[in-house]
């Protein structure tokens, strides 16, 4: 592994995304683009491709922690990865996902932990999910001073209430619901929308109705931009691959033959050979078998490979 001084700063070719940004990239019909991203590699490796905006998403629990749905992880969990990509990302907004119980019980609860995205990781904004259930919710969090995504559709946390991982608004009445919803969370302040899980029809027509910019996730290609799970995209998680999520390259299977490749080699003798070591001056050497007891018995000390 290579050890990069602290100094070694990643040059900053571009300026910050703000939110800003993002209402101006709306009105010009700039697709806005968003991943997200769990730790410092990842953010740096985002932020140098000149993606807007990296959500440390609550997706956490599933891609990273192993759990089958969202709901497990905690908001010190967040925040422990939220730090982590703040020290990767030098230009992407970096948007902190509010996790289950963090901010549904009451207002003050949520305005507090929406702070400590801000207040300990660095994070810019935070995401939560539903609709005018929490309006009054993101009006304290607004009024503190901190931006707000709102997210509908299928929301994960509901997973439970929904009745499963399904594509939501699909009836008049549902699509209605949503229209309503994202209406809401506009009025009450967010600076943009993630729309998940809905048809295309919808995710244009919801665009349309909005001034400020959707993302969306499975809301076809009328919405203001796109964001989807840096692991669907990698195809580093396979447990569960819904269908809005291109895979752009197979990085398990890289992996999987990398780490075979290391076994094998380990196991046949063939790594490490020298290249991968370091070396002692001979005369050091020989004056360190001269100290007491340092020579063995054999005939050939430290020759090795
Ligand atoms: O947690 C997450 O990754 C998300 C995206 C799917 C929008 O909320």
């Amino acid at each position: 592994m290579s050890t990069r001084p602290e100094s070694d700063s990643q040059p900053n070719p571009r300026p910050r995304t703000t939110v800003l940004t993002f209402a101006e990239k709306r009105r010009k019909g700039e697709p806005i683009t968003m991943l997200t991203a769990y730790d410092y590699p990842t953010a740096r490796a985002v932020d140098a491709a000149g993606i807007d905006a990296i959500l440390v998403g609550d997706s956490l629990a599933m891609v990273v922690l192993g759990h089958p749905n969202t709901l497990s992880v905690t908001m010190d969990e967040m925040l422990h990865h939220a730090k982590a990509v703040k020290r990767g990302a030098t230009s992407s907004l970096l948007v902190g996902d509010m996790p289950f119980m963090s901010y549904q019980a009451d207002a003050a609860e949520a305005v507090r932990n929406a702070g400590r995205f801000l207040q300990e990781a660095g994070m810019d904004a935070v995401k939560l999910e539903g609709g005018r259930e929490y309006v009054e919710t993101i009006r304290h969090i607004t009024r503190a001073g901190i931006p707000v995504q709102g997210h509908i559709g299928l929301t994960p946390q509901s997973v439970n209430a929904l009745g499963g991982w399904r594509v939501q608004g699909r009836t008049a009445s549902d699509a209605r619901a949503l229209l309503d919803d994202a209406l809401a969370l506009e009025d009450a302040g967010c600076f943009s929308v993630v729309l998940e899980s809905l048809p295309y029809r919808l995710g244009s027509y919801i665009t349309e109705r909005l001034t400020i910019p959707t993302i969306g996730i499975g809301a076809g290609p009328g919405t203001s931009g796109q964001v989807l799970v840096i692991h669907d995209v990698l195809g580093l998680y396979d447990r569960f691959t819904p269908r809005f999520a291109k895979r752009y390259a197979d990085l398990a299977d890289v992996q999987a033959r990398a780490i075979a490749a290391y076994r094998d080699e380990v196991a046949s003798g063939q790594f490490p050979t020298r290249e991968h070591a370091y070396a002692i001056p001979d005369e050091e050497w020989a004056r360190f078998l001269d100290t007491p007891g340092a020579r063995l018995a054999g005939p050939a000390e430290g020759q090795g490979r």
